[in-house]
């Protein structure tokens, strides 16, 4: 069978531009190359990191080139084991990261960034849980956060908000989280004390925390670093993943996320006992993940967005054969 014969559909760009200039069309499908596995992929999150290479941003190590799939994290079903791949075989259900390249049908990953979903984990929330559930997990591992302490998040609701928020919670951190009014329940339900963004937030922060701040965690950018530093007095735990600039400007920590597939495997687990949840705002079939696009560059909103790109009723296993396309 020929690989370059193969196609798939997928969602990818021609130039750097506007979300429109994300468009749907048939592509080579790839192959599982030597320890990587084959996925035919079910659900892609959607995250601003996606946006903004989408618009002109290459990621530390990247190499861009057109037409460029975009995509970062996806669950899906393994469709072909290469060789020296270990630990999985065709049908496996599994999740998984890369940087690019999972807005698709079909994606080719090292084996070592993918993990077998556990049954009991939905579709949606596997494909839609590395990208935010790894930085969120990353950075709460390098702020410290302990039983007892209180936590500030500044973008509470958002993806990756919603994610520590809940990371935090379940190791008994008191978390106050800023977010607009709308979102305020929500936050709430996540266990977290609600707070309005805008001004005036570092006076209802302090009455929302009348035990003080040990540690802050900045996901919105938007100059929020500014009043964490007023509140939280260890700069070594004030943390964001949004303002590099800023943390030059006043030595707050700088936060990558650090992903891996143990890290995926325990928020997983989490997800499977029902200790952490996924919030899926908006879904959007392939054909239109340029709409999950518009939606995140709003720069507002609960949890993520997500791709379906496909269900039980595509009944494919393994690949498509040659000169075929997937239905
Ligand atoms: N460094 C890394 O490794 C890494 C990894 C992943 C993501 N990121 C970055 O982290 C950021 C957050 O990602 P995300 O997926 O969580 O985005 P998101 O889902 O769009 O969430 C952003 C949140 O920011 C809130 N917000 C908007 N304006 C605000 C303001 N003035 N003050 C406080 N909060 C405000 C919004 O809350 P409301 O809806 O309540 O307005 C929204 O929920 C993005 O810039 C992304 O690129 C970095």
């Amino acid at each position: 069978m020929s690989g370059s014969t193969r196609t798939m559909r997928a969602a990818a760009i021609d130039a750097f531009g506007p979300a429109e200039a994300l468009t749907v069309r048939d592509l080579p499908l790839p192959s599982a190359g030597t320890g990587e596995v084959l996925v035919r992929v079910r659900t892609a999150g959607v995250q601003p990191t996606d946006a903004a290479i989408r618009a002109g941003w290459t990621p530390p190590g990247a190499t861009i080139g057109f037409p460029q799939i975009l995509g970062n994290e996806f669950a899906g079903i393994v469709a072909e084991v290469g060789p020296g791949a270990v630990g999985f075989a065709v049908g496996d259900e599994v999740a998984g990261y890369r940087v690019l390249g999972c807005y698709a049908e079909y994606v080719n990953v090292p084996a070592e960034q993918v993990v077998h979903k556990p049954a009991g984990v939905s579709w949606l929330t596997a494909g839609a849980l590395s990208a935010s559930g790894q930085t969120a997990h990353t950075a709460l591992e390098r702020l410290g956060a302990v039983e007892g302490e209180t936590l500030l998040v500044h973008g509470a609701a958002g993806g990756v908000g919603s994610m520590a928020v809940q990371l935090a919670v379940a190791r008994g951190v008191r978390v106050v989280g800023t977010t607009a009014p709308v979102n305020h329940e929500y936050v709430r339900s996540l266990g977290a004390v609600p707070v309005e963004y805008g001004s005036g937030q570092l006076r209802r922060i302090r009455a929302a925390a009348p035990q003080g701040v040990d540690a802050a965690l900045d996901t919105a950018g938007h100059g929020n670093l500014r009043t964490a530093v007023e509140l939280v007095e260890d700069r070594n735990r004030i943390g964001t993943v949004v303002d590099i600039g800023l943390t030059r400007e006043l030595g707050c920590l700088w936060i990558n996320s650090n992903r891996s597939a143990a890290r995926l495997r325990e928020l997983l687990d989490l997800c499977d006992r029902g200790e952490l949840a996924v919030t899926i705002r908006a879904t959007h079939p392939l054909d239109e993940a340029y709409k999950a696009h518009l939606d995140v560059e709003t720069g507002h909103g609960r949890g993520k967005n997500a791709l379906v790109i496909s269900t039980d009723d595509d009944a494919v296993t393994g690949v498509p054969p040659a000169g075929g396309r997937t239905p």
